[in-house]
């Protein structure tokens, strides 16, 4: 765990992490496989990324990158809501991650069960998965709700029991629906990090970290990986001294 002083603070240190996480898996194995998280607090991160004025740009093996996505939201890739949207404004359009490595999961199809299994195919694909065996992502970007939920992994849903499958739909009221990976792809990485941030997160992160707690952001704990929660100082406002 670390704690930012300033969503600043938290931009650099989840940047300086991702581009540790970048060189030691193309060092160990010759790519690098992430899963993008969504939502607005990883924004600050891929803008650190992609700054050509920063120091994580250059550092970073982009032509061996291989990015997918934790979650979308069901809605085409160019909307507002869109999380590939988001991260490709942010960061893809502004670094040379070749397009053909870059996976996103098709939001704009209507049949989000589809969609959910097209992107199996497609982590299969990626990670030359053999029956029953699932991917190890380098590093899995994630981020929490106040209600501790993770991707788009919510509390008491389906997909917060699922133990099998890669990604699947989620039925959301209100809209719209999600597709998301889950949490046994989620343990399976060799690194998992958490960037959470703002007041309205203090209560599920003292939850969530404080130990038997069911939320899901809880649950996200790999197997044979590392687990690094990146908190400002407002959501650590509830954790122990
Ligand atoms: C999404 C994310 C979601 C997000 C949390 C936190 O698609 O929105 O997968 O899990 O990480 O809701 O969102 P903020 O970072 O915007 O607070």
């Amino acid at each position: 765990m670390h704690i930012a002083e300033t969503r600043q603070a938290l931009a650099e240190a989840g940047a300086a992490e991702f581009v540790r996480r970048a060189r030691e898996a193309v060092e160990g194995h010759g790519r690098f496989r992430v899963a993008l998280a969504g939502g607005a607090t990883p924004r600050g991160v891929y803008a650190r990324l992609a700054d050509r004025q920063g120091p994580y740009r250059a550092q970073i093996p982009w032509e061996r990158t291989f990015v997918l996505f934790g979650d979308e939201r069901q809605v085409a890739p160019d909307h507002d809501d869109s999380n590939f949207r988001m991260a490709s404004e942010t960061l893809l359009r502004h670094v040379p991650v070749p397009e053909e490595q870059v996976h996103r999961m098709r939001g704009e199809n209507p049949d989000a069960l589809r969609a959910a299994e097209e992107y199996e195919e497609i982590l299969r694909d990626v990670f030359r998965l053999g029956d029953g065996e699932r991917p190890r992502f380098d590093l899995v970007l994630l981020g929490m709700g106040a209600d501790g939920h993770t991707a788009s992994i919510f509390p008491g849903t389906p997909a917060a029991r699922e133990a099998a499958r890669l990604a699947m739909a989620v039925k959301l009221d209100p809209g719209p629906d999600r597709i998301t990976l889950t949490l046994p792809v989620f343990n399976s990485a060799a690194a998992a990090l958490f960037l959470v941030s703002g007041t309205e997160k203090a209560e599920a992160a003292r939850q969530a970290l404080g130990g038997a707690s069911d939320l899901p952001a809880a649950q996200v704990r790999p197997d044979r990986g590392d687990l690094l929660w990146l908190l400002d100082r407002d959501a650590a406002a509830g954790l122990p001294r």
